[in-house]
């Protein structure tokens, strides 16, 4: 850390705060000590100037749209690894050794079977709940299930407790659907891999063989790659904050599940394929441009533009270039890819897109992909938690072992009533 310093005048008297160097990416000012030293706050709602805490876990620059996970690109792992390697990788700082990427392939595969009496939960929803409603109740529920892995000061405990979230999403995820589809759950198969277990057990039925599509398999993979981690957004600040209180790790991931719902974050995809087919035909999109470019419209291009991100999202990237991957797999076509390019190309040389610096964000083609491999819209941002529990437990794992580490409680600009005494109903 730099020993160089920041100057606030306030009231007449000048205050030093330390300022803060990172491996890459802004420079922060330490302003810890400012309330203690000038009995004042800072005010950012949205937190778009600051920054809540250090990682060494994933550093976006957003004015370059470049994304690494522990320092490796994004677009170099979605091409070059794997979901279980990135998932290793995120949590223990380095890519595995070949031994390594084994065994804790092998410890998550053997954690993804459920509890039996959790697959009762399921029976308590109604067969439209949306599958997000199922996942934070169901995740929520395991710190139910699981007590030998909730004490957070136990190293072992984080241990298992991570290992047994990033392995039994895929089956709560799988069954949320099955629930929807009226079809019997399919219990996992260790002979495959994690993403073609998930596969398996989505899309499989107990009367005949699964046969897993490798290229599927591959952009299911990549997806998942995609989705993993992404520095401090709204889900992972909402687990973090869960976990600052001692809550245990499942309760924090059904937190994180909740948060990522809404459509302005993780909700987007679904959002975006269904803006998409309600465009319908590429003659269309001028009039949608327009309502997304009108202030008295709440309507905006879902799948485009990003707190961060002023440049072209890098995983919007990878994912364009898969839809055309599934498609040639599947020998599918989808009218709807055609629109989103053009819907990309028409917004990316209109002014107002390109003054606000708006883009295609990791959301808009991913429903695309999902539709052709056969998910219904209600499942994606299902998927992007699945994808996601990995960042979130690492950041997680991440804030828990920082032995400086505080409850969250942020503090406000209070504008209510000053103190005033109580009006008898009688004279009021
Ligand atoms: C994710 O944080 C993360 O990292 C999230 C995520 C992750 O991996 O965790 O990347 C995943 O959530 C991606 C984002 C998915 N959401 C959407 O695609 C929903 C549509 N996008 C917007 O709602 C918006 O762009 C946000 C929420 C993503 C970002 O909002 P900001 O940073 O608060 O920006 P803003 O709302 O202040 O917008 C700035 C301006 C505004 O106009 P002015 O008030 O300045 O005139 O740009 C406009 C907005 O009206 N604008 C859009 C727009 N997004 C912003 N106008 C039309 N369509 C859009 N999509």
């Amino acid at each position: 850390m730099a020993d160089k310093q920041a100057k606030l005048e306030l009231g007449g008297e000048s205050h030093d705060f330390p300022v803060l160097e990172g491996t890459c990416g802004p420079d922060v000012v330490d302003i810890r000590k400012m309330y203690g030293t000038t009995g004042k706050f800072t005010y950012d709602p949205g937190y778009k100037s600051t920054a809540s805490c250090e990682s060494a876990l994933t550093y976006i620059d957003g004015q370059e749209g470049v994304l690494l996970h522990r320092g490796y690109p994004i677009g170099q792992l979605a091409e070059k690894s794997s979901f279980m390697e990135v998932s290793y990788l995120l949590l223990n700082g380095e890519l595995p050794s070949s031994d390594e990427l084994d065994d804790f392939t092998y410890t998550i595969t053997r954690h993804t079977m459920l509890h039996d009496q959790m697959r009762q939960f399921y029976q308590g929803f109604r067969r439209d709940a949306h599958p997000m409603a199922i996942m934070c109740g169901v995740v929520g529920a395991l710190s139910a299930f699981y007590h030998d892995s909730t004490d957070i000061s136990d190293p072992e405990h984080r241990k298992i407790s991570s290992h047994r979230l990033i392995a039994k999403m895929p089956t709560i995820a799988a069954m949320a659907y099955k629930y929807s589809v009226g079809q019997p759950f399919l219990y996992p198969d260790n002979s495959l891999s994690y993403t073609g277990n998930f596969l398996r057990m989505t899309f499989g039925v107990p009367a005949e063989e699964y046969e897993v599509i490798p290229e599927v398999e591959s952009a299911m993979d990549k997806i998942f790659i995609l989705h993993a981690d992404h520095e401090q957004n709204a889900s992972t600040s909402t687990v973090r904050l869960a976990g600052s209180s001692g809550a245990n790790p499942f309760a924090c991931i059904s937190a994180g599940i909740a948060c990522l719902w809404g459509p302005a974050h993780g909700g987007a995809n679904e959002a975006a394929l269904n803006m998409l087919r309600e465009i319908g035909t590429p003659d269309r999109i001028p009039h949608y441009i327009e309502r997304a470019k009108d202030k008295n419209d709440p309507f905006r291009l879902m799948g485009f533009g990003h707190r961060v991100y002023k440049n072209y999202d890098p995983r919007a990237a990878v994912m364009q270039k898969t839809v055309r991957e599934v498609f040639e797999a599947l020998n599918v076509k989808d009218p709807v890819f055609e629109t989103a390019l053009q819907l990309e190309e028409i917004a990316l040389n209109d002014d107002y897109f390109r003054e606000k610096k708006l883009f295609p964000n990791v959301d808009f083609y991913s429903g695309i992909i999902l539709s052709a491999i056969g998910f219904p819209t209600t499942m994606f941002t299902a998927l992007f938690a699945l994808a996601r529990t990995v960042g979130w437990v690492a950041q997680w794992n991440e804030m828990i072992s920082d032995p400086g580490q505080v409850i969250g409680r942020p503090r406000q600009l209070y504008t209510g009533p000053t103190q005033r005494d109580y009006v008898p109903l009688d004279q009021r």
